[in-house]
């Protein structure tokens, strides 16, 4: 299915970064603060604890951009497409303000770490839109810069928007921001590492442990611990958590194009009101120019046709951006909050040292960001002003919140979606190659893929963190988890989490 579409399924940023070459752990050691997850938020907050004198090691499953800030737009911005209107309804002004405060910050706060730090990652600084086309949702945007204005935020009403098609007319934030996402993260790894703060690759975490007093907390790897008095978790779903944190967020799939545009590029960057949503930007990358297509999102774990989605996505390009076809096409998956406010704190209320960042509602440059900071502030004894806003351990509806992106409310228990198929041994010789399918084997739901050379790989279906079916993802050619986001190689192996354990391979009779 995916060789008939265009481009390299790889993020545009993820292909264009350059590599890195960090260690793997291998041995025990110690560190004020562990970080597990070298994304924007896990890095951040691990650059902010090492200035503050805290010496910090970071953890990464995979090489460093390769997780889901490497799959982002690259927007920088506090302009969350309709966030303030939907934040103060729902939560009050001052909740709204908070919210717009700490993001607005967070802009600041990358434009500063990129200067300061001398990183190369294609920082440039731009209006930000959120567009609408009709009349309804033109009264929308005229809402939505009131109340962001109201806010404090750097926001107005134009019916002066930059776009090459007719639009109605748009709210603006100006000074905001977009950059090379895996370039940033490279440059902000560069920061963390050295003078006793140390940056390992290719170092899955599989336990944590929290600190007793008098006892540090323990992270666990293949071949390594790391003892140390707290641990951040910011790995998008939390590492490790059984259910407590996970049950207040749902995950969200999105996709994304990026096509090679003519030399006049778009000066912003954009997302729409009306349906079917656009995210738009454009960028260049090592000399060459892109127009960067979004949306097509569906809560994860639903059936979603990857391939149409991207056709429409390159279509749209090419239609109204005057693009060619894609070059590149990728997808994501983000973690939902419930109430719409990103989840930072304690793991658990009973947590003692571990503390987690995620919530980040598709924003996670800035949500990131925010969470980074509170975290940094929270263990080096400071006062936070976002901190009880975005606080973990707060109550979350039963619900989904009234967001902008609809999704199922966090399933409280493991579900089993689907019957596995009956006739095993026939439907799996039935597989062609690439293709994968969830059979019954002995009694046990069986996750079968067909290599290229036509060999059969048989693992467990049931997701190692709390025991749902997995499904087959044709697209990537990955076992992907509805509940709570896990996904999984087809010879088993953890991509992401929250399971932090392989699934276990099975004969097939
Ligand atoms: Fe939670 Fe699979 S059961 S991710």
């Amino acid at each position: 299915m995916a060789d008939h579409l265009d481009g390299r399924q790889t993020s545009l940023w993820v292909a264009t970064a350059g590599t890195t070459g960090y260690p793997v752990l291998d041995g025990d050691l110690e560190a004020d603060v562990a970080v597990v997850g070298a994304g924007v938020a896990g890095l951040t907050a691990a650059l902010a604890l090492k200035r503050d004198g805290h010496a910090v090691i970071v953890l990464d499953a995979a090489r460093i951009g390769t997780g889901v800030t490497g799959h982002t737009t690259g927007k920088v911005t506090a302009l969350h497409r309709l966030a303030y209107t939907e934040l103060a309804d729902r939560h009050g002004p001052e909740i709204a303000r908070t919210y717009g405060q700490a993001n607005q910050a967070a802009v600041g706060h990358i434009a500063g770490v990129v200067a300061e730090e001398g990183i190369d990652c294609d920082f440039r600084t731009v209006s930000n839109y959120t567009y609408a086309e009709s009349d309804d949702t033109l009264a929308r945007v005229r809402d939505e810069a009131d109340v962001a204005a109201r806010l404090g935020l750097p926001a107005a009403f134009t019916s002066d928007v930059p776009l090459p098609f007719a639009v109605r007319g748009a709210v603006r934030f100006e000074d905001q921001a977009q950059l090379h996402a895996v370039k940033y993260l490279h440059g902000l790894a560069r920061a963390v590492d050295g003078s006793g703060s140390r940056v390992f690759e290719d170092s899955r975490v599989i336990s944590v442990r929290d600190g007793r007093p008098g006892s540090a907390a323990t992270v666990r790897t293949a071949r390594g611990t790391v003892r140390a008095r707290e641990v951040v978790i910011a790995t998008n779903v939390p590492f490790g958590d059984a259910g407590s944190s996970a049950r207040g967020l749902f995950l969200h799939r999105s996709y994304i194009v990026a096509s090679p545009s003519p030399a006049e590029r778009l000066h912003g960057t954009f997302i729409s009101v009306d349906e079917p949503m656009r995210s738009i930007l454009a960028a260049d990358v090592g000399g060459d120019s892109y127009v960067l297509t979004g949306g097509e999102g569906h809560p994860a774990g639903e059936a979603g046709d990857a391939a149409a989605r991207y056709r429409r996505l390159a279509a749209f390009s090419r239609e109204r951006l005057g693009t060619g076809d894609a070059g590149f096409r990728w997808s994501t998956q983000d973690s939902m909050p419930l109430d719409g406010l990103p989840v930072v704190g304690r793991m658990s209320p009973g947590a003692g040292h571990l503390h987690i960042i995620t919530g980040l509602r598709k924003w996670g440059l800035t949500n990131g960001t925010a969470g980074a900071l509170i975290l940094a502030d929270t263990l080096s004894g400071r006062h936070n002003p976002w901190a009880a806003v975005f606080d973990s351990t707060r109550t979350m509806p039963a619900g989904p919140a009234g967001s902008t992106r609809p999704g199922p409310a966090a399933p409280e228990e493991p579900e089993q979606p689907e019957q596995p198929q009956a006739n095993a041994r026939e439907t799996a010789d039935a597989l062609r190659p690439g293709e994968g399918a969830v059979v019954e084997v002995d009694g046990r739901p069986t996750a079968v893929f067909a290599t290229e050379t036509g060999d059969l790989l048989a693992v467990s279906a049931i997701c190692t963190h709390l025991g749902c079916t997995v499904e087959f993802n044709p697209d990537d050619a990955t076992w992907d988890c509805p509940c709570h986001g896990s996904r999984f190689a087809v010879d088993g192996t953890v991509i992401q989490g929250p399971a932090a354990e392989d699934l276990p391979r099975r004969p097939l009779p």
